[in-house]
């Protein structure tokens, strides 16, 4: 067996210890991995697909990012070439063929499962591997870079809260998630927040700067609000960076906890400060978890190859790892359910959810 593995998409922690996975469980069964750069990019150069042994993996699975690199815009079925957007996919599939690949491992988010489920009408034997800080991915418990993302977000809340405290200040921190709320919900729990925004509750802004007050009139004097990047009031939009257009892809967003921040300052009168944690997020060493998660993450997707479970996504079904149609991740995007223990926990924590 020949496999190529390429990832997609933003990066997220994890991503390094599901290449090294794939690599040696494809070893020990005596097959060969290649490594494509740039998601289907490295298909288009010279170099861009390489060897990957056990020797050329060693170390990697508590580092951060790629050692493939990554790409989030251009998809071959969309690529902008020559000052135009052209469907390449079929030099990319003749370029899988002419390396005599038997098998492809896509390790990508909902973006990249598109790709690949387009590559997979086109018969390429691929399985993928959902990543994603977000958490966003259907049809599977967690995906790994979610839980780091989380404690990185909060170990920032913890220390903006010395800082809202001596300054008396309401802090409003965005952080990412694109339609999702998990990272800060997640993050704004375990931070004791005082208020979380997220996009599955829109705001009544009334609302949160009362919430914000209350601290005050109880003697707290600060507040912590953690505002995810597609929060958005009840009667309002989220607030986009680059539309679709801009980008000529899904739409980038932010500044909503700046628009947040300025707002309570106008109800409440109190000072308030904005941060963005944005791509922070998405860098340093993979917590244990998810070491351990993108690690069985990997050594499943070769399982997948080795069953010629073809045209699927690798689930997390605790405690199993079980093979799923891809279109199962994508025909859904998976929210924030709002009867959830967490959302319930949180209302009993007291922290305003802004409805
Ligand atoms: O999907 C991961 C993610 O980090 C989102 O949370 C965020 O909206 C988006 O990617 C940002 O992408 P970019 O790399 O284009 O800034």
């Amino acid at each position: 067996m020949r496999i190529a593995v390429n990832t997609g998409g933003g990066d997220a922690p994890g991503l390094n210890a599901v290449i090294r996975a794939v690599v040696h469980a494809a070893e020990s069964r005596g097959w060969n991995v290649y490594g494509v750069n740039e998601g289907y990019n490295g298909f288009l150069r010279p170099g861009g697909v390489h060897p990957l042994t056990t020797e050329m993996v060693r170390g990697i699975t508590a580092l951060g990012g790629t050692i493939l690199g990554t790409v989030n815009t251009g998809s071959p079925f969309d690529f902008p070439r020559n000052g135009e957007r052209v469907d390449i996919s079929d030099e990319i599939v003749n370029k899988f063929y002419e390396n005599k690949f038997d098998a492809f491992v896509a390790i990508g988010g909902d973006g990249s499962f598109r790709i690949a489920k387009q590559f997979m009408d086109k018969g390429l034997p691929m399985v993928c591997v959902p990543k994603t800080i977000d958490n966003d991915v259907n049809a599977t418990h967690v995906t790994f870079g979610f839980q780091t993302a989380v404690n990185t977000a909060t170990d920032a809340l913890d220390k903006l809260h010395s800082h809202a405290e001596s300054h008396r200040r309401i802090m409003c921190v965005e952080v990412m998630g694109r339609y999702c709320g998990w990272i800060a919900l997640h993050s704004g729990v375990a931070a004791t927040a005082d208020i979380i925004l997220l996009p599955e509750i829109p705001f009544d802004l009334d609302i949160v700067a009362k919430a914000a007050e209350r601290r005050y009139k109880t003697g707290r004097n600060f507040a912590i609000a953690v505002v995810a990047e597609g929060a958005h009031p009840k009667d309002g939009e989220m607030t986009m960076l680059l539309d679709k257009q801009e980008l000529g892809r899904e739409q980038r967003l932010g500044g909503i906890a700046e628009k947040v921040a300025a707002m309570i300052a106008a109800k409440t009168g109190r000072e308030t400060r904005s941060l963005t944690l944005g791509h922070l997020l998405r860098g340093g060493h993979p917590t244990a978890y998810d070491r351990a998660l993108a690690l069985q993450y990997g050594a499943a997707a070769v399982r997948a190859i080795e069953q010629r479970a073809f045209g699927t996504m690798v689930s997390y079904d605790p405690p199993d790892m079980v093979f799923r149609p891809v279109s199962e991740g994508i025909d859904q995007t998976k929210y924030v359910p709002l009867d959830g223990e967490l959302i319930q926990c949180a209302r009993d924590m007291g922290i305003c959810l802004g409805d």
